[in-house]
């Protein structure tokens, strides 16, 4: 699928500073697949294409998800940060006509992440975490982390986001604490 197009397709329904963070999630998602040798074509499909619903109107995305994805959006319903991952894939498939599971999957989890993901979601969950302009505490230890450990560096951004989440006291996806929990497992085998 044409990068050029799907770019110009996401410039119509999201603002410049969404459209540019989408193009930097691309460009940190390019590099992480040349390391990782993941297919580059299908990183970069799901990177341009992870945020295409994040500025939709929050009555059609809850929609979308009642009707598409009922099982894993219901008792999530008013948190449209996570929301907006799952009619991103309804649009991917519905409008783009991308069948592809890995693609939607990295879409469908860029958000909360889930255990187990694949390379390639593992590079957009990433990547969208830690492009360029993002600016929290210790996102530079993740981007460096990243070169060189995703399992790490998905470690240490999901204990970081759901520490934020807790002070906070936003609603945590059990898809993040699930793939946290698998994460750490996995390093102390
Ligand atoms: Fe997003
Ligand atoms: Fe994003």
């Amino acid at each position: 699928m044409d990068i050029d197009y799907l770019k110009n397709e996401l410039k119509k329904v999201l603002s410049i500073k969404r459209y540019e963070h989408s193009i930097r999630v691309l460009e940190t998602a390019t590099n992480l697949a040349s390391i990782y040798k993941a297919n580059n074509s299908k990183v970069e499909i799901a990177a341009i294409l992870h945020d295409y619903a994040k500025e939709m109107n929050n009555t059609e995305i809850r929609n979308i998800c009642n009707i598409f994805f009922k099982e894993e959006t219901k008792d999530y319903m008013n948190v449209d940060e996570i929301l907006h991952s799952f009619a991103g894939v309804y649009f991917a498939k519905e409008k783009f006509k991308i069948s592809d599971f890995e693609i939607l999957n990295a879409i469908k989890y860029h958000t909360t992440g889930r255990k187990e993901m694949t390379l390639i979601e593992k590079i957009v969950y990433i990547s969208d975490a830690i492009e360029p302009k993002r600016d929290y505490p210790h996102v530079e230890e993740i981007r460096k982390l990243a070169l060189v450990n995703l399992d790490d560096a998905i470690l240490f951004e999901a204990n970081r986001k759901i520490e934020y989440l807790v002070k906070n006291g936003s609603i945590i996806h059990l898809n993040s604490v699930d793939m946290r929990n698998h994460l750490l497992m996995a390093k102390a085998k």
